[in-house]
């Protein structure tokens, strides 16, 4: 739009607002941004599919190990297969003579997929994989890397010398519900932790212990427990029935974790997350304690007490060292672990997890801050589903780690047995909270899996859902921060099983399953497609590297467009609209642009510029799509007439003011004296309004402000007299049609006129035909004149006249007087209603003899017409010859 300035004419500069005004978002229509992503955008990944679903994934020295059924694969850094093993199928059953797992049953059909259970990778002895499947009893297969992925030596980690251990089996690590097993190095012995999670079937015989520790035996064949206190099995009474499921196991400091979902415990079925904490250094299960770990939503409800929502069951969960920026505003120490963790709500009384997710984060310093000081005040009890533990006081606990510390690397062997004792396994009662880092983001989407991974200073958090998506946030204080990644990387749930690909590095990656497939995201972003606007596009992170392609009007990296055309500074500049598009002269106008970019330029704000130049001050910059100003003004309203020029006191008449730039400036009033003529229309030409009542007949200057200006109309108005009314004739009217006598009427809207001297009106009433009423109906009717209202007046509705077809009227002298007749039935209305008239004239006198109407013919007409015109209201029009004349 273009619009002129006429710089000469301003006449004043402007006041300065230094408030918001957030009016304004109902003036400029925003742009339809729900989201600043272009969700439907899909970026076209490096990928690989396996021929079978993928379990796990794991990466060490580039290249990378994904666990599939049936398959161990070895890719390279983009995602080449550079070896596959197979693992599956397999034979199982009674009829297997086989004496161990690794011998497999010869000559027999494959009955049984390999699914891959864990990977792990052990460098501390040699450079070894350990994978385990499903079949043979969760026994894992080691593989030596020594001479790389291509030339692995493998072995079966099964030892015939464990077949009559005390203990169960050593060698099954992984059980068939799923599994999470941490191996960890501590004084020179590396331990295996492995946590089963429940088979929900008490008649499978249990093979596998719930928890447990254990070192791989020194022949390098098998493992062994130390003791039977290195492992816990679910007391008897619950085996295959208390759902306990491990989600997530980490390592940190001199503890070890584990994450669970199961019951709150107690006689309540519902499901809660635990915090399991080990110490990593015991060779046995002798310092063990776990805490429920809640994340909750508060929801602010009007009114009402903020509900509170809790997301109960742990679904993916990362621990992770954050970027400076995040370190500085939690108050964390440098290369302090924080646990991110995907939350959902669940069905009641059920794990399964709904579509309503929240993420919570706490600092491992956090936890074992918790741990201490719940175990310290006693809020603990002992274990109920573990049998065998037992209470024990903080003062014992103190005292055992004390002693622990002095013993440790001394006698450790000796020092077990001796303070076994005093060795705890508790359950902390109390909990705090940990409110949605994300405020109820993600209430709607199941989010399933969860990857942190500080970038320069920032900290990114990928988050996949369960339709597929992958979600890239920067986390800053509060959690405010809009996500800058939102795409569909596959049509299956993303796994919460991932891994990442140097992540220190510029074009470091995420790995991601879905179903078969492992996809690599870099965790700079896909691209910047998705980035729909200028603003949007140049305002994403940094480490994004986006820019504005001018020629594809698009957010790009930089090689995908022509250097000169490839901006990162500043948007092109966009007017949408401007209003008002004039402005009195000496008032004070706020004018409102919108449109977008405006002064986007991180050096040279471009529009201020066109502001002081236009003595036009800048007050409200929001997001960079609309922008305000108050200024002085560039048109003059004129106004020229007004009409009327009088009605009723009582008012509510319609005055039509025109003139010029009458709809200047942000708000008009029109005034009659004190009161306010109600704006009804309004135009740069015309405006119309309703009058205000004034108590008595009086003279008002009608005047129009606009924004602080006064605007005079050259005549004033005046209030009369109400109208009166002293009779309506006729008191009849027909049904079919209307009726045209000399009186004032209204029914609804209809045409009335005037006669010359403004005492009569005339009116045409209504037809009620279409009414299917039956005659008389009596009526009542209103006269508004100029908005006055009358009184009411009878109006009676009589049967519409019939007059005998083909029957002409005659007129026939009588005396000195010419007398017309007509024949007809139901005619006593016409002559009751004075609606006859004869050569449009009304009879001197009717009479009716009979079904004969004797109308005296008007005296003029008796000498003048030749010809007689009767006519009956507007339809019946009837002719006749006069006798007389003839
Ligand atoms: C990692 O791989 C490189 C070659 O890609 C190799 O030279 C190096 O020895 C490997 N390191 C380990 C610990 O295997
Ligand atoms: C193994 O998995 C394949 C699909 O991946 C399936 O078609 C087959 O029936 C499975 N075999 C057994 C024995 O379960
Ligand atoms: C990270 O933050 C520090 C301290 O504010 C600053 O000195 C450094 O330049 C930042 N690094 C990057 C890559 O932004
Ligand atoms: C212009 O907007 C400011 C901020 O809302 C307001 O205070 C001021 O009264 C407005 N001026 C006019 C003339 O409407
Ligand atoms: C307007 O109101 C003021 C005070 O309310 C009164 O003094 C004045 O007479 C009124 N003017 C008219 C024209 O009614
Ligand atoms: C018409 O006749 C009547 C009597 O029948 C008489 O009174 C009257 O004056 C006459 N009028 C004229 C205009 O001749
Ligand atoms: C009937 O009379 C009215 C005035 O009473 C006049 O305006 C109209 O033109 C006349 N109609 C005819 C057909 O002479």
């Amino acid at each position: 739009m273009k619009m002129r300035i006429n710089y000469s004419e301003a006449t004043s500069i402007l006041i300065i607002l230094q408030t918001l005004w957030w009016g304004l978002n109902s003036q400029c229509e925003e742009p339809i941004e729900s989201s600043k992503l272009d969700l439907s955008v899909t970026y076209d990944l490096p990928h690989f599919v396996s021929d079978t679903p993928v379990q796990k994934l794991l990466e060490f020295n580039g290249t990378v190990y994904v666990g599939a059924v049936n398959k161990l694969y070895a890719l390279s850094k983009d995602l080449k297969k550079i070896h596959e093993y197979n693992t599956g199928p397999v034979h199982e059953g009674h009829d297997c003579s086989a004496p161990d797992p690794c011998s497999g049953c010869k000559n027999k059909p494959l009955n049984k997929n390999n699914t891959n259970m864990a990977l792990l990778m052990e460098t501390f002895y040699d450079l070894e994989l350990f994978s385990c499947g499903s079949v043979g009893n969760g026994v894992c297969h080691r593989y030596l890397l020594e001479d790389g992925p291509l030339d692995a030596e493998i072995s079966c980690m099964y030892s015939k010398k464990n077949k009559d251990s005390s203990y169960g089996c050593p060698d099954c690590l992984a059980g068939p519900s799923g599994t999470q097993i941490l191996n960890v190095m501590s004084s020179g012995v590396v331990r295996f932790f492995v946590a089963n999670s429940e088979v929900l079937d008490s008649t499978v015989p249990r093979l596998h212990h719930t928890i447990s520790v254990r070192k791989m035996r020194e022949t390098q064949d098998g493992f062994e427990f130390f003791s039977k206190q290195s492992y816990m099995d679910l007391a008897p009474g619950l085996r295959g029935n208390y759902p306990l499921h491990y989600v997530y196991s980490f390592q940190s400091g001199p503890y070890i974790y584990f994450l669970t979902v199961q019951r709150e415990g107690g006689s309540s079925n519902a499901f809660h997350t635990r915090i399991v904490r080990m110490c990593s250094s015991d060779p046995e299960i002798l310092r063990y304690v776990e805490m429920p770990f809640e994340c909750i939503y508060s929801e602010r409800r009007r009114k009402k007490r903020s509900a509170q929502v809790v997301f109960n069951v742990l679904q993916a969960a990362h621990v992770a060292k954050v970027g400076y920026d995040f370190q500085q505003e939690m108050g964390l120490k440098e290369g302090e672990d924080v646990l991110f963790a995907a939350f959902a709500r669940s069905k009641p009384d059920s794990p399964e997890p709904t579509a309503s997710s929240a993420v919570c984060l706490i600092s491992i310093t956090d936890i074992n801050n918790f741990f201490r000081d719940f175990m310290q005040k006693g809020y603990t009890r002992k274990l109920s589903h573990f049998p065998g533990s037992e209470d024990k006081n903080f003062n014992q606990v103190r005292a055992f780690n004390q002693i622990m510390h002095f013993l440790q690397s001394v006698l450790a062997r000796v020092a077990i047995w001796f303070i076994r004792d005093t060795g705890y396994r508790l359950e902390v009662t109390s909990t705090n909270p940990r409110r949605d880092y994300f405020h109820g983001r993600f209430r709607n989407v199941l989010l399933t899996s969860i990857a942190v991974v500080p970038i320069q200073n920032h900290t990114v958090v990928s988050l996949g859902t369960a339709e597929g998506r992958v979600i890239q946030v920067v986390v800053s204080r509060f959690g405010k921060t809009e996500p800058h990644v939102d795409f569909r990387l596959d049509a299956l749930p993303v796994s919460s099983e991932m891994a990442l690909l140097s992540p220190q590095r510029h074009d470091g990656s995420l790995l991601l399953v879905t179903g078969n497939k492992v996809s690599k995201v870099p965790l700079r972003g896909p691209g910047c497609e998705q980035l729909w606007t200028c603003n949007s596009c140049l305002l994403a992170p940094a480490f994004m590297g986006c820019g504005w392609c001018k020629t594809s009007d698009r957010c790009t990296r930089a090689p995908r467009c022509s250097p000169s055309h490839w901006i990162q500074d500043t948007c092109p500049l966009l007017i949408t609209t401007i209003s008002p598009s004039s402005a009195p002269l000496g008032g004070h106008t706020n004018m409102t642009i919108c449109g977008k970019n405006f002064g986007f330029n991180k050096k040279d704000p471009c529009l201020l510029h066109w502001f002081t130049t236009t003595s036009c001050s800048l007050f409200l910059w929001r997001e960079m799509f609309m922008s305000l100003c108050c200024m002085s003004g560039w048109s003059n309203p004129v106004i020229t007439d007004i009409f009327p020029e009088f009605g009723p006191k009582s008012g509510g008449t319609v005055l039509t003011i025109t003139g010029s730039f009458l709809d200047s400036g942000n708000m008009q009033l029109v005034t009659m004296g004190n009161a306010t003529c109600a704006l009804q229309s309004i135009s740069a030409t015309m405006l119309t309004c309703r009058t205000p009542p004034q108590p008595s007949p009086s003279q008002h200057k009608v005047q129009l402000h606009i924004d602080g200006v006064i605007r005079e109309a050259p005549v004033s108005y005046t209030y009369n007299e109400n109208p009166h009314i002293s009779s309506v004739q006729p008191k009849h009217s027909f049904i079919r049609s209307a009726l045209p006598p000399t009186f004032t009427f209204t029914f609804s809207h209809f045409t009335c006129s005037h006669d010359e001297d403004k005492r009569n009106i005339l009116c045409i009433t209504p037809s009620l035909k279409g009414l299917s009423v039956q005659p008389p109906v009596a009526t009542k009717m209103t006269f508004v004149l100029d908005g006055f209202s009358t009184d009411q007046y009878d109006l009676l509705y009589v049967e519409d006249p019939k007059f005998e077809e083909f029957q002409k009227p005659t007129v026939t002298p009588r005396g000195n007087k010419s007398i017309l007749e007509i024949k007809g039935n139901k005619i006593e209305a016409v002559k009751n209603g004075e609606v006859l008239r004869v050569s449009n004239r009304t009879c001197e006198s009717v009479t009716l003899v009979g079904n004969t109407l004797e109308c005296t013919v008007p005296m003029e007409l008796q000498s003048a017409a030749k010809e007689l015109e009767v006519e009956v209201r507007d339809s019946f029009i009837l002719s006749s010859t006069s006798d007389h004349s003839m």
